[in-house]
């Protein structure tokens, strides 16, 4: 028995997602997305760089996954890229992009790897961007019928499934911040977006239902514990209440609720924001029973009174050591979102469907990558993690961001979070230490230390 034991059913994983691997950008009859237009606008991405190549993971596949192999990662969390396999988002199939995915899900399948497919990683057909994106309420109809399409051409070979993937990053920095596509800057639509974010989920999870494909469905979501800057201060408390509202409560609430946050919304009338209209049975269809909440996390938000309208809120560095990214370690934060979850919404189980740690890697002139501040945040968010377990939280698996280091959106290639170094003009991959350590972890279900 090791000091961190993990349960034997324990799912342990890898994560990666379409835009940001696959390259291929305009290659057998894939569809420009909004990342694809975003990206080669000039000032959008922080070094210039684009996917356009990335990991050439559309090319490369065979190799990677006999990697993840050899590495012992029993499961591979993926996107479907909604233009390479539907150019203009609705209407014709391209036979190329779904004949990519089954040779890649073959090739899983295989290889023994379990599959977690994502529908929606971002990528939105540009077609349905000049259709009015998610501001046009038809995108539930258009998300319902590439869902059913996907169950019907890729289900009998996936594991399981993944509606949405971060609706608080698409619906506020797509909408709000503007930092990633289709980078508009306007509250109310973030809000619009959000609320049709939400139903889109419910939707493709009712077709899922219907389809009778075996296998789970669930969600994944960012959620950070929001802490007050100073918890003495009632004007820092409140700011907190407000950004937990945003970032958790309008995605948490609808979709294992199926209601909206009261407060917040009351809060953004006063602000002179246009909230969403909910239909009839909008909340209803919002909040179809899921089989896993799938929690995203890597940080906590610490937060104090005063900054731009409409919320008011900023953020503050809480002095902990922080990442590659300026995200600031902290597994006590990990372990309390975990909590936060379980006791608020009892979901029938939760799955970390993405964690991980940037930094700035090198290879050694001995072909290893020494990456030991990885491995030691890994190692402190797995302790979090076994502590909810042993708590009884039904946490059933955990994977790591990110198989490779990879495209890092408005970062660009500036920011690496694999536990596989690319060298990106030569795409050789390299396994990192903490590549090594994670399939040792994997091997024995768990670390002593
Ligand atoms: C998450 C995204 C993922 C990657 C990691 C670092 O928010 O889902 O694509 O950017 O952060």
């Amino acid at each position: 028995m090791l000091k961190y034991q993990f349960p034997k059913d324990f799912v342990w994983g890898v994560a990666a997602g379409s835009y940001q691997v696959e390259g291929a950008w305009n290659e057998d009859g894939k569809g420009e997305s909004i990342w694809d237009r975003f990206v080669h606008s000039p000032g959008n991405i922080k070094d210039g760089t684009t996917g356009d190549v990335s990991c050439d993971f559309y090319h490369r596949y065979k190799e990677d996954i006999s990697m993840m192999k050899k590495l012992g990662y029993p499961s591979f969390l993926l996107t479907i890229s909604w233009p390479r396999v539907i150019p203009d988002g609705t209407g014709d199939i391209n036979r190329s992009g779904i004949d990519f995915y089954r040779r890649l899900l073959t090739c899983l399948r295989e290889n023994g790897i379990k599959s977690y497919v994502v529908l929606y990683h971002w990528d939105l057909p540009q077609k349905l961007q000049e259709r009015g994106g998610w501001l046009n309420r038809e995108i539930v109809a258009w998300f319902e019928n590439y869902a059913k399409r996907m169950y019907a051409e890729l289900g009998d070979l996936v594991d399981n499934w993944i509606t949405i993937l971060e609706p608080w990053v698409i619906s506020m920095l797509g909408y709000w911040r503007g930092i990633h596509a289709p980078g508009y800057r306007d509250y109310s639509a973030a809000l619009l977006a959000a609320h049709h974010l939400n139903l889109a989920h419910g939707v493709a999870v009712r077709a899922f239902r219907a389809s009778r494909l075996t296998g789970e469905i669930g969600i994944k979501l960012n959620l950070d514990m929001i802490y007050p800057a100073d918890q003495n201060n009632p004007e820092d408390v409140a700011a907190g209440r407000r950004c937990n509202a945003e970032h958790n409560l309008l995605f948490c609430d609808p979709i294992m609720k199926g209601e909206y946050p009261e407060e917040y919304f009351e809060l953004l009338k006063t602000k002179g924001i246009v909230l969403p209209e909910i239909k009839p049975g909008d909340m209803e269809l919002m909040h179809p029973e899921i089989d896993f909440f799938g929690l995203n996390n890597y940080s906590a938000t610490y937060v104090k009174a005063g900054g731009d309208w409409p919320l008011e809120y900023s953020l503050v560095q809480n002095g902990r050591p922080q990442t590659q990214c300026g995200w600031e370690c902290n597994p006590e934060g990990f372990y309390e979102i975990i909590k936060w979850v379980n006791d608020t919404y009892h979901p029938k189980k939760i799955i970390v469907t993405e964690n991980g740690c940037a930094s700035n890697d090198w290879v050694d002139d001995d072909n290893t990558v020494d990456d030991s501040i990885r491995l030691i945040y890994l190692k402190r968010y797995l302790q979090a993690a076994h502590r909810a377990i042993t708590e009884g939280i039904p946490l059933k698996g955990y994977f790591v961001w990110s198989l490779w280091d990879n495209f890092e959106w408005a970062e660009g290639l500036t920011i690496r979070f694999g536990l596989v170094h690319i060298d990106y003009q030569t795409l050789k991959r390299t396994p990192k230490a903490s590549a090594y350590w994670y399939a040792g972890v994997i091997k024995a279900n768990g670390f002593e230390v």
